[in-house]
């Protein structure tokens, strides 16, 4: 089942609840955009791909809700549930290239019906989710080739089938090597707070039954001075024009002694996820979470009562630790400014 999708008989939006995972396995149903982007907010969907096509459902829904008779009142409702779903979650760039996407084909000067918008606009959604997994296979194979038999790989929250439409971007490459036969092992952060590898990503491994360990985030540092690691791969909620990787929390620390110990540092990140605009990574917005999830575990506070926290749920790794770049068209390596430039424009070539 793929996380997200759109449900053609019921009118719906539906994805897999991730916050119930690994304790429960259930499926939630929208039929508000409103709904969707409190969805993206809450994370009953995260990680950037799946973020994308969860937006762009929700504005096929906004398009669905939306009253309007003539074309430019359904474009003005249309702008305003793009506001809302762009509000969601600021630092993965998949959210508001979906919605841009979108819009534009709203914006067809050719779609002069609202019934032909709102059919385009479903279209464009189902192709948007349909490339997704499709692009994310080729990373996969690509990706696949810096893994070598009897490799240990450092993986850092979910990247997997969870935080795509399907299949994943690094977790992908993962899938990809186990499926040549290469004999694997993972070592799985856990990555506090939210826990997206202990309940995620190791319920994807074990799914799909690859070796794996679960590591407290503390514990990597350890692992790696100690050659335990062959190579660590993430992924990317944007990533700058100079090639500076924005992750989850935690993943520069990681990429900083990856590089002091010498082992190889790779990002796997759709070039959707490659924000040109942005010259460098200290321009890209970093969203700051309740304290709530660092001060409780499961609802359990674990701080003496009354204190405050930090919740950053992003770090940007400067792009003098990262090896290479994982994209669907192929292994981008240094100088990042071009060969982005390249990357991205190669896969816009029809
Ligand atoms: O806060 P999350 O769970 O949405 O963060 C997800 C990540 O940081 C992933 O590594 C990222 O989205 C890229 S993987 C598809």
């Amino acid at each position: 089942m793929r996380t997200v999708f759109w449900d053609d008989e019921a009118n719906l939006v539906k994805m897999i609840d991730q916050r119930q995972l690994p304790w429960a396995f259930a499926v939630v149903a929208w039929a508000d955009y409103k709904d969707v982007a409190r969805a993206i907010t809450e994370m009953y969907v995260r990680g950037a791909p799946a973020i994308g096509a969860a937006a762009a459902f929700g504005l096929v829904l906004a398009a669905q809700q939306s009253q309007a008779a003539h074309r430019d009142g359904l474009l003005q409702d249309l702008e305003t549930a793009a506001t809302i779903l762009n509000a969601a979650r600021p630092t993965a760039v998949n959210l508001a290239w979906a919605v841009a996407r979108l819009l534009r084909v709203a914006a067809r000067p050719d779609l002069t019906d609202v019934h032909d918008i709102r059919a385009a606009l479903l279209h464009e959604a189902q192709t948007l989710a349909d490339e997704d997994v499709a692009l994310n296979r080729r990373m996969g194979f690509h990706g696949a080739e810096l893994i070598n038999d009897g490799d240990t790989i450092l993986h850092h929250c979910n990247t997997g089938a969870l935080a795509a439409v399907d299949w994943g971007t690094a977790l992908g490459v993962i899938f990809a090597a186990h499926e040549q036969g290469k004999k694997i092992h993972v070592l799985v952060d856990e990555t506090r707070p939210r826990l997206q590898g202990a309940r995620l990503t190791a319920w994807e491994l074990q799914q799909r039954g690859i070796s794996f360990d679960l590591i407290a985030d503390n514990a990597a540092g350890h692992f790696m001075r100690t050659g335990q690691v062959n190579i660590v791969l993430v992924g990317s909620d944007r990533t700058a024009a100079n090639g500076d990787v924005a992750n989850k929390i935690g993943t520069y620390k990681l990429a900083v002694v990856a590089k002091e110990n010498g082992i190889p540092f790779y990002p796997v990140v759709p070039t959707s996820t490659i924000d040109l605009n942005l010259a460098h990574g200290d321009l890209i917005p970093i969203e700051e979470r309740g304290m709530e999830e660092v001060l409780t575990v499961f609802g359990h506070t674990i701080a003496p009562t009354g204190i405050t926290a930090r919740n950053p749920a992003f770090d940007v790794t400067p792009h003098r630790y990262v090896t290479g770049i994982v994209t669907e068209v192929g292994i981008v390596y240094p100088p990042f400014v071009k060969h982005l430039q390249e990357a991205v424009k190669q896969a816009s070539t029809p």
